[in-house]
C-alpha cells in the first residue's frame, strides 16, 4: 500500500498548530510526498488526532505472561504536549514504543493521524515511522567517533536525499536545538546535554510532526535539563507533538497534560489547561 505523507500546507483544525518553526528552521527538501489517500483514514477519527489508542495493550508472552500495557484508551490532539509519568516497570517504555511504532499492540487499535496502523505491513510501519515520528531514547545512541552532524545526517541514510542536502538538514536541526556551535564535535567532546540535544536533532531532522522522548532529562544535570526542556518547549511551540516519559516533576510541570502509568494502567489528572500551557 502507499504511505500517505504527511500534509505540507494543511488546512481545517489544528492547522494553525502546525510547525511553524520548522518550516523556517527547516528548508522544504522538495521531497516527493505522496498524498494523503482518504481510504486510510478512518471515518469517525478525530480530525486533529495525531494518536488515537482504543484498548490498546501490550502482552509479553511468558511464561507467565506480563500484561506490561493494558487495555488503554488516549486520545493527543495536534500540539499538545503530554507528560507519561509511572515507577520502574509500570509501561511507559511499552507505551511509547507502541505510539512510536517500534512495537504492535497485541490487542486494540492504534490510529496515528487518522490511519489505522492495525492492518499495515511491516515495511508500511517503518516508513511511516520514518516521516511521522521523531523518536528520542534515554541512552543517546550517538556513534563515538562521527561529528553531532554526521550522527543526525545517519537519520537520513534510508532516505534517498542526496548527501549534501542531508548535511544541510542535518545542520538547519542542530540550529534548531541551538547548537550551531558544536556542529564538528564528537559526542566525547560534548556536555551531556548537549548529546542529548544532538539525539533531539536527529529526531527531527526528517521533519515529523510527533516526537517521543523517553526521559530526555534523566541522565543530566539540572542546568543541562533546563536546556533540554527549553529545546522541547520551543519545538512545541512551533507546533510539534510532543510525548515525553519524565520522572522529573520539573518537566511534568511544563507539560500541557500528564498521565500516569501504575502496572500497566493509564490514569490521568484533571488537565490544566483544555487549551494552552498552564502559565
Ligand atoms: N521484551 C520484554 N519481554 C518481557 N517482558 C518485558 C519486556 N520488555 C518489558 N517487559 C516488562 O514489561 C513491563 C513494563 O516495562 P517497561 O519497559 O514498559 O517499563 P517502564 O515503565 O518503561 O520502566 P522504567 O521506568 O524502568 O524504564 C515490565 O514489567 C517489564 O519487565
Ligand atoms: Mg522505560
Amino acid at each position: 500500500m502507499k504511505i500517505p505523507g504527511r500534509r505540507r500546507r494543511p488546512t481545517g483544525p489544528g492547522a494553525e498548530a502546525l510547525p511553524a518553526q520548522s518550516a523556517e528552521v527547516f528548508p522544504d527538501p522538495g521531497v516527493e510526498v505522496l498524498p494523503d489517500p482518504g481510504a486510510d483514514v478512518l471515518p469517525g477519527a478525530a480530525v486533529d488526532a495525531v494518536i488515537e489508542l482504543a484498548a490498546a495493550a501490550r502482552t509479553y508472552p511468558g511464561p507467565p505472561p506480563v500484561h506490561a500495557l493494558r487495555p488503554t484508551d488516549l486520545t493527543v490532539r495536534r500540539g499538545e504536549y503530554l507528560a507519561v509519568a509511572g515507577p520502574s516497570g509500570s509501561g511507559k517504555s511499552t507505551l511509547l514504543n507502541v505510539i512510536g511504532l517500534v512495537d504492535r499492540p497485541t490487542g486494540g487499535h492504534y490510529r496515528l493521524d487518522g490511519i489505522d496502523t492495525g492492518p499495515l505491513a511491516e515495511a508500511d510501519r517503518t516508513a511511516l515511522r520514518g516521516r511521522r515520528i521523531g523518536l528520542v531514547f534515554q541512552a543517546f545512541h550517538l556513534l563515538p567517533y562521527r561529528t553531532a552532524t554526521e550522527n543526525v545526517m545517519l537519520a537520513q541514510v534510508y532516505l534517498a536525499t542526496p548527501r549534501d542536502r542531508r548535511r544541510t538538514e542535518a545542520v538547519d536541526a542542530l540550529l534548531a536545538v541551538g547548537l550551531g556551535h558544536r556542529l564538528d564535535a564528537l559526542p566525547s567532546a560534548m556536555s551531556g546535554g548537549e548529546r542529548q540535544r544532538v539525539a533531539i536533532a536527529r529526531a527531527l531532522v526528517n521533519r515529523p510532526s510527533l516526537l517521543l522522548c523517553d526521559e530526555p532529562t534523566g541522565n543530566l544535570d539540572s542546568a543541562s535539563a533546563g536546556r533540554v526542556m527549553d529545546t522541547l518547549d520551543a519545538l512545541n511551540a512551533g507546533g510539534i507533538t510532543l510525548v515525553v516519559i519524565t520522572h522529573d516533576p520539573a518537566v511534568a510541570a511544563r507539560a500541557h497534560r500528564a498521565i500516569t502509568l501504575r502496572d500497566g494502567q493509564l490514569s490521568e489528572k484533571e488537565a490544566k489547561s483544555s487549551t494552552g500551557r498552564p502559565r
